[in-house]
This record gives C-alpha cells, structure tokens and sequence, in this order.
C-alpha cells in the first residue's frame, strides 16, 4: 500500500509533437513518452507540421506514421489556410476540431483576411470545436464570427485580462466559447526573460507579472490548462533566428501541485482545468482508468538531462517543483513507473 494521490490522467489539449517533418525536435514516440512522464494520458496534436495538416490525405499519413509510436492517447487537429474548405466534412471525423491561425507563430500559416475567416468558421462543423490562437485584437475577431457563425469556440494560450474579460462576456451572452492557458504564462514573466534569454522566446510572449497575476487572480474562470509543448533544439533557440515556443509537457503538472501547495489553486482546480473541462469542451468519454498516482509531498529538481522531450532543454531546469509522478495508468494499464514506460510503441491509441 501507498498513500499517493490519484487524480485523472491528464487531457493535454494543445501539443506539437512535430511528427512528421521534424524529428530531429520530438517524435511520437518520445513526445508521448513525456506526456506519460507528466501525468498526461490524452494529448491532443496540432496540425503546423512542416507540412501542414490541410488535407484528409496529409492527416491519413500522419495518423498512418505516429500510430506505431504512440504510448500515450491521441487526437489530431485539422488545420486551415481557407484554401481547403472542401476537406472539412471528412477532416471532422476523424479529429478533435480545427485549428485557426489568426497571429503569426512557427509556421506561417496565419489567416488574415477576414472574408476568408469567415468562410472558414462558416464552413467547419457546428458540433466541434474552433481553436484558435488570437493574440491582441484577433481575440475580438475570432469572438464576433464566432458569434455569427453559431461555432464552439476555444481560445488558447490567454495571456491576461485582454482575452479572459472578452471571454467571458461572451458566456454570459450564451456562446459555447472557453480558454486554456500554459504553465509558461502562468510561471515565467519578462522578469525570466533575462535568466532565458532566447529560450524566453514564445507566442503568444511571455507577460508582465501584472498580466500574469490577472490570470491567477481568475483561474477559476480559465478552463484548462495545456502545455502548448512546442519543442525546438538548443542550438536552433540559441541561433540569431526566433524559434517560437518551449516544451512543456514533463513538467505541467508538477508545476500546478508545486502552485497548489503555495495556495495559488485547489486539487480541483487541477482536475477541473486538465481532465473535466478538456473531456466536456471536446465531447470525450469519461475514462476512470485512466489516471496517476503522484506523492504530492516529494520535492525534485527539474533537471535537462532526465527529461524524456528530445530537445532535452526546459525553461523551468533548475525548479525545484514538489509532486513526483510516481505511477500512471492507461485504459487500465501501468503505463509508467518511475521513470520507466512500461508499454510499447503502439499502446497509445487515437481517440477519433
Ligand atoms: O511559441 C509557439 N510555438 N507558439 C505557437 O503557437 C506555435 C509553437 C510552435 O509550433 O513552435
Ligand atoms: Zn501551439
């Protein structure tokens, strides 16, 4: 017997797993890897891979080449340039929802004229979700044709008062419209972009502690939490060139207990932001064998060297954070143990 917690597996709703295109930052394989590691049993993969996910036949290949690296669940998104509107029927079957560029970030795939967003949200199915990375006055954009369209809306990665206040006007006029935001806006600032210096490099970027103690100050009002794990190398973070993002999924959890412990949130909380709210908003079966067993008192290092992400490089090395992953459970089995997947590659299914 143990006296460790158990709480949900995680539902990660926001990852870049960059497979195919480019593995040299992460594969299947070890990205899900890391999910494990982090309490995470669902996640949830974004479609700005080198080749971007525009068509059903490009998301065929890509379910067809990750299926056997898998270990942890999985759902796709499907993405949007406006040029592929008649993809959208059969692309909603088999994903989660659509994913919308309305502000630059790795990739280029951002979708700025208005018409055409329009047609996009018109067209996208009313039962699934559009996701959408807005930054600045995109938030209203996206909230008004939304509105006119009659879709469900998720905004990712908030950063403050900007999209939460919009956000929540819209609930209370009645849209199905929600919001997530990462542990990189909730535990970093400009103040680590000194420490960080091209590894503070994000979209949307990092926040004031102002902006960022807005966000804790209302987390009962964000409904999830996702890592928006967007690994790249040292060397390309170190290079004169931006890369946008960092990873995220090792250390998320650990994170929110380490939070929990300082009073900035509750257990619930926690389940309700990274299992409850991603199963209800993207319509998924409750899965009560799904789940981590943590010692909520164990204090570790985050330490480079001992993560599972191939870019093997974490804006948080050097944390001490206090909630070690001891055990995780998929569909029923031990999955990961200390430190060691249990399962093969090929264990992790996608959901659709
Ligand atoms: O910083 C980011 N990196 N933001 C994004 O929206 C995309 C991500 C990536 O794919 O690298
Ligand atoms: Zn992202």
């Amino acid at each position: 017997m143990n006296d460790y917690l158990r709480i949900p597996g995680l539902i990660d709703i926001h990852v870049h797993l960059r497979d195919p295109g480019q593995t040299d930052k992460e594969d299947f394989n070890t990205g899900t890897a890391a999910a494990l590691k982090g309490g995470i049993t669902t996640i949830f993969d974004m479609p700005n891979n080198l080749e971007p996910v525009f068509s059903v036949e490009k998301l065929s290949e890509k379910s067809k080449i990750v299926s056997n690296k898998a270990l942890c669940d999985y759902g796709f998104f499907f993405g949007s340039d406006g040029e592929n509107l008649a993809e959208f029927e059969k692309a909603a079957g088999k994903t989660i929802g659509l994913k919308l560029y309305l502000s630059d970030t790795t990739g280029k795939y951002t979708v700025t004229d208005e018409s055409q967003i329009y047609k996009i949200f018109k067209k996208w199915t009313k039962k699934k979700p559009v996701v959408v990375h807005a930054e600045n006055e995109k938030v209203g954009l996206a909230i008004k044709i939304a509105y006119d369209c009659g879709n469900i809306l998720h905004i990712t990665h908030i950063t403050g008062e900007n999209e939460l206040a919009q956000i929540m006007d819209a609930k209370k006029m009645g849209m199905k419209i929600s919001s997530d935001a990462t542990p990189h806006h909730l535990f970093l600032s400009l103040e680590d972009k000194e420490r960080l210096g091209k590894y503070a490099e994000v979209k949307p970027p990092l926040v004031s502690k102002r902006n960022q103690a807005y966000l804790w100050n209302h987390i009962s009002d964000i409904d999830c939490i996702a890592s928006d794990h967007a690994p790249h190398m040292k060397k390309e973070k170190e290079s004169e060139i931006s890369y946008y993002g960092m990873p995220g999924l090792e250390t998320m959890l650990p994170l929110l207990i380490t939070a929990f412990h300082d009073g900035k949130l509750t257990f619930e909380d926690i389940i309700r932001m990274t299992s409850h709210n991603p199963s209800k908003i993207f319509n998924l079966k409750r899965d009560d064998s799904s789940y981590a067993e943590i010692n909520s008192e164990e204090e570790y290092l985050i330490e480079n060297e001992t993560l599972f992400t191939k870019c093997k490089w974490s804006p948080f090395a050097g944390w001490y954070v206090k909630g070690k992953i001891k055990r995780v459970f998929l569909r029923g089995t031990r999955v990961y143990e200390d430190g060691k997947i249990l399962v093969r590659p090929g264990f992790g299914k996608n959901i659709k």
